[in-house]
């Protein structure tokens, strides 16, 4: 027995108790007894609903043990890790004498079950090292409880620890998860589960589970467990030197008794022959930070003659500072509880409880049982049920190992290799939104359990063995934005769905060479034959016919007219396919149809990098936004032309439309669609006159269509473009306030000639740049850090350059915010609306990363688009179903329990 036991009667030091382990040399079998519960009578549980696992345990049937009558089951049938072993010195019961050790993994879990969803079960797992590996030192390591931590296990001087749980079960199976935390090899003796009735111990809940510190029976030599408790709980004997109370009645249990504690536990107290007297109890030691639950079980058992007698327990907590419960009296033969809850420990981790009597009362304190529990919060997020029988199957078809053990997201710092999830420390459970298993030796057909994946968002299989097909239903994964199966021998044709997604720019797929035609819908293989010849040759067709067209309207247009080149058709054209969108040439206008359309640029509206902005007409009334670039270029025409054509065959819903340009040598001019409602940067800083402020989930809309386009820029296209110069004045808003990024390609293109407007001689703009981009090549995470400074400007509605003496960069007043936990003061304190702050802390996170100091440290902008597109999900659910959350998190240490013995 370890140090942990502190029962004094005034302050004589007490002796430990007799050993619990008293073994009755005869069988109970089936052992069923009627237990009186109120008015009810319920039955006893038998066995059934119990798991009693003997780990390590090797043979083929059950076993029964001699002092409980409980059945132990080997335990191959609850787990396939680990190796089994025998203990050299085992002076515990059978269950004790093997083990399973976990040489391999960081996690290995048994997989309990059959458990019903909802339901209430007590769980104990027992060690006992006795030197099995002959190291003669024992290991230290975690154990959880499904995703969520449930103790550290340390053996006692015994050599042993036993620790239980009461917890709801999230799901048809609980998982016992141990976790090798570098100090030693992971193993476990006996494992059991025992369903308890829902109603019992409330303040266990789907969130919150109780480990048990301490289940004292007082007066009495005899630990007491099944079948005396039909829950089996166990309940170790104290008897000391306090004067023993005891009698042969039943104590009563009323009804609505939420602890159902045995008779035979309550039939039996400790008190003192004299009145005037405290008794201490060390309900919990060694345990800082810890929050704990303490229930007191009293039942009087002497018969008090109520003319002269009385018994008035004043009961002091914390330490004997506070009188919790004065002149209690506990009621004759009845069982009755005293509930302390919720304590959060300081740094000494302990906990005393002072029993002592009023003065009054003739009859000394007492006590009949006693139970404390640390509470643990169950705030992990499982993984959602389809994405993990999803993962299950990939790993089965793979035969993939590794720390592919347990749950595939949670914890965080556990989650399997190659995969990424979302929705931490959510109540919702988590999804995987990423899965590469790039390299990792995959051979066969791709299996269609990734279907199943449905908040997949990027999935890479390159450098494997696969072959095709790819499965149809990875087209209708609704997040899928990227496909990555280049490096694999013979992938076959590509599925009509995900043809059209790719041509509509929302999904990107990379295989060996040229992406395969598509394959058309579900025809069986002779239709095939027939109809592919026939498509090919009637695509010729259209294409040759599109040449000619395209080639007498390129005509038309030299000749004269500007007409019909509205927003609608730049939509229109950028579903077309890449292939065709090459051989689409922007308009090109004359520098006399230019000077119409500004009417002699007559209306200014900006003055960007390259030069300055005019408002215009089409000949259709259409507006439009010209830019005349400044200064006359050496590049030849030739090269602005081929940059020009570049750039107008890039087309996405957040990039602004290039509808033209103008090639005269004096006046280089790109013809834009107009955007209605200006620049980000105005609506921020409120500089539009009756602009309403952007509420805080269109801001994070803005943010996640910026995020797109920029991501098309660097994904989507080939080669990828960097945009250089990122910043809210480049984000331009149209009338449906869809956000846009102007000036893209503008950089590279122009930067060897119009260097002088640049600020910094490179490219970008102060405040936006990129620190590292001075000593190393621009890069797309150049445009990442850019990307990160607007989403700081979204969110705290600050410019990058305060004027304000206070701050310096917004990186650095942000970082430190941030660090001290001050989130509320981050967000731009105009949003007057309650803003969750879990998202807020979520998206700020996405803006730091993306602002890190270097590259390496900074997500990509596919892992932006996916976590801002989450955080706006949680952000719309929130708004649709009008639930605010109050957004405390509690954070609860781990703080080792006290081992105990059992
Ligand atoms: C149980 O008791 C029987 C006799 O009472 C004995 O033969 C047997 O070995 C015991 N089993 C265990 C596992 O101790
Ligand atoms: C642990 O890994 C080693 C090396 O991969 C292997 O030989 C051994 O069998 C594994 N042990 C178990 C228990 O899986
Ligand atoms: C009650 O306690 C006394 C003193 O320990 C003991 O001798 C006696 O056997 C006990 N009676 C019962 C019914 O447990
Ligand atoms: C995938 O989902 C379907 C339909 O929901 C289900 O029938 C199937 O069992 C799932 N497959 C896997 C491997 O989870
Ligand atoms: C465009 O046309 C509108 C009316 O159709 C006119 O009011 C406006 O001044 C024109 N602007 C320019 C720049 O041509
Ligand atoms: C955006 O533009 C539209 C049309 O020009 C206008 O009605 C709307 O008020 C503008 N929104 C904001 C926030 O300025
Ligand atoms: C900062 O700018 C704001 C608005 O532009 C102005 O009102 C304020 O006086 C400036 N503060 C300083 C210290 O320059
Ligand atoms: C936040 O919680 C408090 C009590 O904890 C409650 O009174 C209040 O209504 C909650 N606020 C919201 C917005 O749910």
């Amino acid at each position: 027995m370890e140090g942990r036991l502190n029962h004094t009667p005034f302050t004589a030091t007490i002796g430990w108790p007799q050993p619990p382990h008293l073994f009755f040399f005869f069988v109970v079998l089936f052992f069923c007894k009627v237990q009186p519960f109120g008015t009810l009578f319920v039955q006893a549980q038998s066995q059934e609903g119990f798991i009693s696992v003997d780990c390590g345990f090797e043979g083929g049937s059950r076993y029964q043990d001699n002092s409980t009558g409980l059945e132990y089951s080997p335990d191959s049938q609850f787990i396939n890790t680990g190796e089994n072993r025998n203990v050299s010195e085992n002076r515990f019961s059978k269950r004790y004498g093997t083990l399973r050790s976990f040489p391999n993994g960081t996690r290995n879990c048994y997989r309990l079950s059959p458990v019903q969803s909802g339901n209430k079960y007590l769980i104990r797992a027992g060690f006992l090292y006795g030197n099995y590996d002959g190291q003669g030192s024992s290991p230290i390591f975690d154990l959880h409880i499904g995703v969520n931590f449930w103790t550290t296990v340390k053996m006692g001087s015994a050599g042993r620890f036993v620790s239980d749980i009461i917890t709801v079960s999230q799901g048809d199976l609980i998982q016992v998860c141990l976790v090798n935390t570098g100090t030693g090899t992971p193993f476990i003796s006996v494992l059991e589960l025992r369903p308890l009735l829902n109603f019992m111990y409330p303040f266990a809940n789907a969130s919150q589970s109780l480990v048990n510190q301490e289940r004292w029976n007082y007066g009495t030599g005899n630990q007491v467990r099944y079948p005396d408790d039909p829950y089996d709980r166990i309940w170790d004997a104290v008897t000391n030197d306090f004067l023993v109370l005891n009698t042969t009645n039943e104590v009563e249990v009323k009804a609505g008794d939420v602890f159902l504690v045995p008779s035979k536990v309550l039939r039996t107290a400790v008190s003192d022959t004299r009145p005037n007297l405290d008794m201490t109890i060390r309900a919990v030691s060694q345990s800082p930070g810890a929050r704990i639950y303490i229930v007191m079980h009293f039942a009087e058992l002497v018969k008090l003659n109520s003319a002269n007698e009385s018994r008035q327990l004043n009961i002091f907590g914390l330490n004997g500072q506070v009188l919790l419960f004065p002149n209690y009296i506990a009621p004759y033969l009845t069982a009755d509880h005293k509930e302390i809850m919720n304590v959060a420990l300081g740094g000494s981790g302990s906990y005393n409880i002072s029993i002592n009597v009023s003065s009054s009362s003739t009859h000394s304190y007492m006590i009949n049982a006693l139970e404390s529990f640390i509470v643990r919060q169950m705030n992990e997020s499982q993984t959602d049920d389809r994405d993990v029988s999803a993962i299950e199957d990939i790993k089965r078809v793979f035969r993939l190992t590794g720390n592919w053990e347990a749950d595939p997201c949670s914890p965080k710092e556990y989650t399997w290799k190659g995969v990424s999830c979302s929705g931490y420390g959510d109540s919702r459970p988590a999804r995987i939104i990423s899965l590469n298993l790039s390299s990792t030796g995959l051979d066969g057909k791709i299996p269609t359990s990734i279907g199943n994946l449905t908040a997949l968002a990027s999935l890479d299989l390159s450098n494997n063995y696969l072959i095709g097909p790819i499965p149809d239903i990875l087209g209708e994964l609704p997040y899928l934005q990227f496909i990555n199966l280049s490096g694999n021998e013979d992938i076959g044709v590509v599925p009509e769905n995900i043809c059209q997604k790719m041509l509509e720019g929302i999904l990107s797929l990379s295989i060996n060479g040229e992406p395969k035609q598509c394959k058309s819908g579900h025809n069986n293989n002779n239709k095939q034959k027939i109809i592919i010849p026939i498509i090919i040759v009637v695509i010729i067709l259209l294409m040759m016919l599109l040449v000619v067209f395209v080639w007498l309207i390129k005509r038309k247009r030299k000749k004269y007219s500007s007409q019909g080149f509205s927003n609608e058709q730049c939509i229109t054209r950028s579903r077309t396919t890449e292939e065709n969108s090459w051989k689409r040439k922007s308009v090109q206008f004359t520098y006399a149809e230019i000077l119409q359309i500004t009417q002699k640029f007559n209306h200014e509206i900006g003055k960007g990098g390259f030069g300055i902005v005019y408002l215009g007409n089409l000949t259709d009334g259409t507006k439009v936004a010209v830019k005349v670039l400044s200064s006359s270029s050496s590049q030849g025409s030739k090269e602005f032309q081929s940059e020009v054509l570049l750039l107008s065959r890039v087309h996405h819903k957040n990039l602004v439309c290039l509808l033209g340009y103008c090639e005269d040598i004096q006046h280089l001019s790109l013809v834009y669609e107009y955007m209605d409602n200006g620049t980000l940067r105005d609506h921020l800083s409120g500089d539009i006159h009756n602009s309403k402020l952007l509420s805080w989930s269109k801001r994070v809309n803005i943010a996640l269509q910026a995020a797109q386009g920029l991501d098309y820029l660097h994904n989507g296209c080939r080669p990828p473009i960097i945009h250089r110069d990122i910043k809210s004045n480049n984000i331009l808003l149209n009338c449906e306030l869809v956000a846009k990024i102007a000036d893209f390609g503008l950089s590279r293109a122009f930067s060897n000639d119009y260097a002088t407007h640049i600020t910094t001689g490179l490219a970008g703009t102060l405040g936006y740049l990129d620190p590292e981009c001075l000593n190393s090549k621009l890069s797309q995470k150049s445009d990442v850090y850019s990307f990160g400074i607007v989403l700081l400007e979204i969110i705290t509605g600050q410019p990058p350059h305060s004027n304000s003496t206070k701050r310096t960069h917004i990186v650095e007043w942000v970082h430190s915010k941030f660090q001290s936990g001050d989130i509320k003061n981050i967000i731009d304190p105009m949003l007057k609306e309650d803003i969750d702050i879990n998202i807020a802390r979520k998206i700020i996170e996405v803006a730091i990363s993306c602002t890190s100091k270097t590259s390496e440290e900074r997500m990509t902008m596919s892992n932006t688009v996916i976590h801002l597109k989450q955080c706006l999900e949680v952000i719309e659910s929130h708004k649709s179903s009008m639930q605010k959350s109050n957004g405390t998190l509690d954070f609860e240490s781990s703080a080792p329990t006290a081992p105990s013995d059992r």
